[in-house]
């Protein structure tokens, strides 16, 4: 028999066995593909995760060696405060924009921990929804399949701007820019800082630089996601380039950033939602908002992935040459997980893809 519940409105429904079945999310079916076929050369690409030449899971040294040294120091398990450890939060605020940008050091940005990237996107979308609710969102087509789940749960409308051309492999620059030109004018644009997922297709420099005029003139504010720091160019300086672009323009944006991939910290859930204002009054009180939040989500955030990436990044324990290997690391790391000789069946010559 059917439990049945009174609502306050008065309206009887069916209790918890009313609840649907709920989709299921694609690239669970393609994994489970994979592991069914039996093709010799078969590959997973599901899942985006470092792979050993064996197909196994793979940790990064330097990670190994954050950890090692973790133990040895017999960290507690305090909790840590709403937005998250002070050392990780500083460590990624500048990996992002540079120790020495104008933003960091005027005290412009609210950086807070969230648990990893797709969390940091949902804080970010809470934050919207909270202070703009009647905006909208304009996503890359396609983009990440995430992206929209993550805005319909935070209830925020969004459409699409044209970003792949199948005709050239490439950007559909022009269409791009013509649909954020139309967008409503103080519309949030969500763009990947490098690497875009999935097509792999990044602006250049000059492109880069047209599409900050095009969000200036229009009042909009860029919400970039930057999950592959380092895999675009193997340089994780130089693939926070379109950031820094918009950054040093004195523009305000939100970044989300993650280290499942570029440090292989997938089940850690570490990143960070920073956001760029204009005074450093305007950063703490879009601080304290973002606390609010997420103190209502998930009280605070998880502490050892923050630790282990503060002291790759942060304390620079491995210094210059400790992030050079971290680098060749996700150079070296990412090619074999594309295939094992590197190439794949795109045609490079006419593609500008990553
Ligand atoms: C474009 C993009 N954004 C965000 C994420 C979220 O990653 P995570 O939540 O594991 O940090 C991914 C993961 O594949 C992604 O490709």
């Amino acid at each position: 028999m059917r439990a049945s519940v009174m609502m306050s409105s008065g309206v009887e429904v069916g209790g918890l066995s009313s609840i649907g079945m709920g989709a299921e999310e694609p690239s669970v079916g393609i994994s489970a593909a994979f592991r069914a076929d039996t093709h010799e050369m078969k590959l997973d690409l599901g899942l985006g995760s470092y792979r050993t030449e064996d197909l196994q899971p793979y940790v990064l040294n330097v990670v190994n060696k954050a950890e090692k040294l973790m133990l040895e120091r017999c960290e507690d398990k305090e909790y840590l405060p709403i937005e998250g450890l002070a050392a990780f939060n500083k460590a990624t605020a500048e990996l992002l924009f540079g120790a020495d940008s104008a933003v960091i050091q005027q005290q412009r940005v609210a950086t807070v921990q969230g648990i990893s990237g797709t969390g940091s996107l949902r804080l970010a979308a809470a934050l919207i929804h909270r202070h703009f609710p009647a905006s909208k969102i304009l996503l890359s087509s396609p983009t990440w399949g995430n992206h929209p789940n993550i805005l319909n749960d935070a209830r925020l409308p969004w459409s699409e701007y044209r970003y792949y051309d199948p005709e050239t492999v490439g950007l559909d620059f022009q269409g791009m820019i013509s649909d954020i030109k139309a967008a409503p004018e103080g519309s949030f644009v969500l763009l990947h800082g490098c690497a875009h997922n999935p097509t792999g297709i990044d602006p250049t420099p000059e492109q880069w630089e047209i599409i900050a005029d095009v969000i200036q003139e229009k009042k909009h504010i860029p919400l970039f996601d930057v999950v592959y720091q380092g895999y675009a160019s193997g340089r994780v300086e130089a693939d926070a380039s379109s950031v820094r672009l918009f950054a040093a323009r004195g523009m305000e944006l939100l970044v989300a950033q993650s280290y499942s991939k570029n440090m292989g910290l997938y089940a850690e859930r570490i990143g960070a939602i920073n956001v760029v204002c204009s005074s450093p009054d305007s950063a703490k009180r879009v601080k304290s908002q973002l606390k609010r939040l997420a103190r209502a989500m998930y009280s605070n955030p998880p502490v050892h992935g923050a630790r282990i990436v503060a002291n790759v990044v942060g304390i620079q324990i491995f210094s210059v040459s400790g992030k050079r290997s971290w680098e060749e690391n996700m150079r070296k790391k990412w090619y074999v997980y594309m295939t094992k000789d590197g190439k794949n069946g795109l045609n490079w010559s006419i593609s500008s893809q990553v």
